[in-house]
């Protein structure tokens, strides 16, 4: 059954917003990234998503097409985002098939819940590699085709030059708000999250020359995901007031794919660098998760 736009969507933005743009979004055919992905291409993107499960990947790759008629939405599976090849195979056939990336999305990532005690080198090297090798991976490979996005988008807008990269060559990273205090059980991935908005601030310094944006969305507690169905278990609503989440609720999935959709659009044209916390207050009250 697809979804009704409203449920992975506000209805604040313009249909088309997005035509004739690429999205490439890695960790693509989990909760939160697909429901980025089909928020742009409700708005006129074509996509490539890529993830590490063939069938899963393919399947959740149809159903975002659904989000709009005529739209391209490619699914190749088998690509892990620590194996360069794989990756470099996945963007060759975005480009080739869809014409160019002017978004990327880097949302791989791994997770799971380990006292510091139990963590083998290995458990805490793989978050590590999916996390911030990963994001460095699919960056390094899809810059060359932000650059030129950005370029042929500037190189049309009547803006001053370097006044804006328009709505082209930009960068979300997916990271998280664990490591701005800590939190039991996730160190490994705290470490990681810290490396990929490091990873972001220094693209975005590098790159702006070049007219590509790279900010960071952090999402808090957001129900529906993977990570908060295995990390924690959803409040009885008014168990916060007080103690906890300012807005006294968990997020909602469309709540990132609307943050997306600000740093994607002309609305944020001169917002580079930044991380866009989408956690209802929670990381300054008790920490986030
Ligand atoms: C301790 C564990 C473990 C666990 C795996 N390992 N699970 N150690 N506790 N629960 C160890 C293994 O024993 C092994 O170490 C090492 O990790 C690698 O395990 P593999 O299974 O071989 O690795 P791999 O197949 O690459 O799997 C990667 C993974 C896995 C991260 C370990 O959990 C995974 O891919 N998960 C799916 C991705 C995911 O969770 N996505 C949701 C992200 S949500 P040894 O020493 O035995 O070799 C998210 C939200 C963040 O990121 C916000 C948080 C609040």
């Amino acid at each position: 059954m697809p979804l009704e736009k409203h449920e992975y969507l506000s209805n604040v933005w313009k249909d088309g917003l997005f035509a004739g743009k690429v999205v490439f979004c890695t960790g693509g055919n989990g909760s939160i990234c697909s429901a980025q992905v089909r928020a742009l291409v409700h708005l006129g993107a074509d996509a490539c998503i890529v993830g590490r499960n063939v069938e899963k990947t393919e399947r959740v790759a149809k159903d975002i097409a659904t989000a709009r008629p005529g739209s391209r939405v490619l699914g190749i599976g088998a690509v892990d985002v620590r194996s360069v090849e794989s990756l470099q195979q996945a963007i060759d056939t975005c480009v080739r098939e869809l014409g160019g990336i002017d978004f990327l999305i880097a949302g791989a990532a791994g997770n799971f819940l380990a006292p510091l005690a139990q963590l083998s080198p290995n458990a805490f090297k793989s978050v590590i590699d999916i996390d911030v090798l990963g994001s460095y991976n699919v960056t390094k490979l899809a810059l060359p085709h932000l650059v030129a996005s950005a370029k042929k988008h500037n190189s049309k807008s009547s803006l001053p030059k370097h006044a804006t990269a328009g709505p082209s060559g930009r960068i979300v990273y997916i990271s998280a708000t664990i490591h701005y205090t800590g939190l039991p059980l996730q160190t490994h991935v705290a470490v990681a999250k810290a490396g990929v908005d490091a990873l972001s601030n220094n693209v975005a310094i590098e790159y702006g020359p070049l007219g590509v944006t790279s900010n960071v969305i952090a999402p808090g507690p957001i129900g529906g995901t993977e990570g908060m169905d295995r990390l924690a278990k959803q409040p009885e609503p008014g168990s916060y007031p007080g103690k906890g989440i300012p807005l006294d609720r968990w997020g909602q999935i469309k709540e990132i794919a609307d943050a997306t959709v600000y740093l994607f659009s002309d609305a944020a044209n001169f917002v580079t660098a930044q991380t866009l916390v989408v956690d209802g207050g929670a990381w300054r009250t008790y920490g986030g998760g």
